[in-house]
């Protein structure tokens, strides 16, 4: 496995020492949780993949007081309602680079694979539905919210989309790609136009908002979540929601400006460049 957890240091700090209870709501490769699970008494860790669960349970059968939940962080109530409220929460937003490396899942837009992109493989909604049976607006729609297209050249795509899958299905990684080099786009382009499909498939950016909606309430009085975003959509949400629980409910930004990774863990992992950290407590910690 490839994936490298960014930010380590720095989430390791944003952790206060003695918890009761940590949840990572995003644990894929543990790679931040194995690090904090000396600072507390119980771990809660959940993943919409479960492939990644099973192998973490293998794998650290030798760390107690860890439970795994397969489910969504945006049902995080659910988690922390049978146990204590949370001192740290986690969240490590992003698809990781072993998602990208696993051909049949169809996150790359280099591997000819199914139209897949979902990170729950129980989930019924794929990438393939949304490219065949969206109408043209709610494909535009994804094009100019998430991958910050212009009207005319979503539309533009949206239309070639619709006009490509009258005559058959759009069924792999590949086929879209060469409609959407038929629409003369780029490599970074139709990276952009793969992640904007993957935050739908997903409904990433409504469960980030869920989550945040829920904060207040899943966590002790002495919490603190620490959010790590890799794109400006989901860090706009995470900024409006923290100003607003501290400007309205007693809360506080740990560090009034967003945290990025040092130049040397940038030259050491580049998939880092573009994370950003903010970490929000209850004010009455200070
Ligand atoms: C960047 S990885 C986390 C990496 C981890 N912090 C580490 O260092 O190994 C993001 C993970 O979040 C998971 N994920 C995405 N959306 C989720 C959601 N709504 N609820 C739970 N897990 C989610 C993905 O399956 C993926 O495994």
């Amino acid at each position: 496995m490839l994936h490298v957890p960014v930010m380590l240091q720095e989430v390791i700090n944003s952790c206060p020492d003695n918890c009761n209870l940590i949840i990572d709501g995003t644990l894929w490769h543990w790679g931040h949780s194995f690090h904090l699970s000396s600072k507390t008494k119980k771990l809660i860790w959940m993943d919409l993949d479960s492939d990644m669960l099973l192998v973490a349970q293998k794998n650290l059968e030798h760390i107690p007081n860890i439970t795994y939940f397969h489910d969504s962080y945006a049902n995080i109530e659910f988690v922390s309602s049978k146990y204590w409220k949370a001192d740290f929460v986690l969240l490590d937003l992003w698809v990781n680079m072993d998602h990208f490396k696993i051909w049949d899942r169809g996150f790359s837009i280099n591997y000819d694979s199914p139209l897949d992109m979902r990170f729950n493989q129980d989930q019924n909604i794929s990438a393939y539905d949304i490219i065949n049976r969206y109408t043209s607006p709610q494909l535009e729609k994804i094009f100019i919210d998430y991958a910050d297209f212009t009207s005319s050249k979503a539309k533009e795509l949206a239309d070639k989309i619709i006009q490509t899958r009258k005559a058959s299905e759009i069924k792999t990684t590949f086929d879209l790609k060469r409609i959407l080099w038929g629409c003369w786009l780029g490599k970074s382009a139709i990276t952009v136009i793969f992640q904007s499909i993957r935050i739908q498939t997903n409904n990433e950016i409504q469960n980030l908002q869920i989550f945040l909606k829920k904060l207040p309430d899943i966590l002790s009085p002495l919490w603190i979540c620490s959010i790590i975003t890799f794109h400006s959509i989901e860090d706009r949400v995470v900024k409006k929601a923290f100003h607003e629980l501290a400007s309205t409910k007693g809360f506080e930004l740990i560090n009034k400006k967003v945290i990025k990774p040092t130049y040397q863990e940038i030259a050491k992992n580049k998939a880092s460049r573009s994370a950003q950290l903010r970490s929000i407590r209850h004010s009455k910690q200070s």
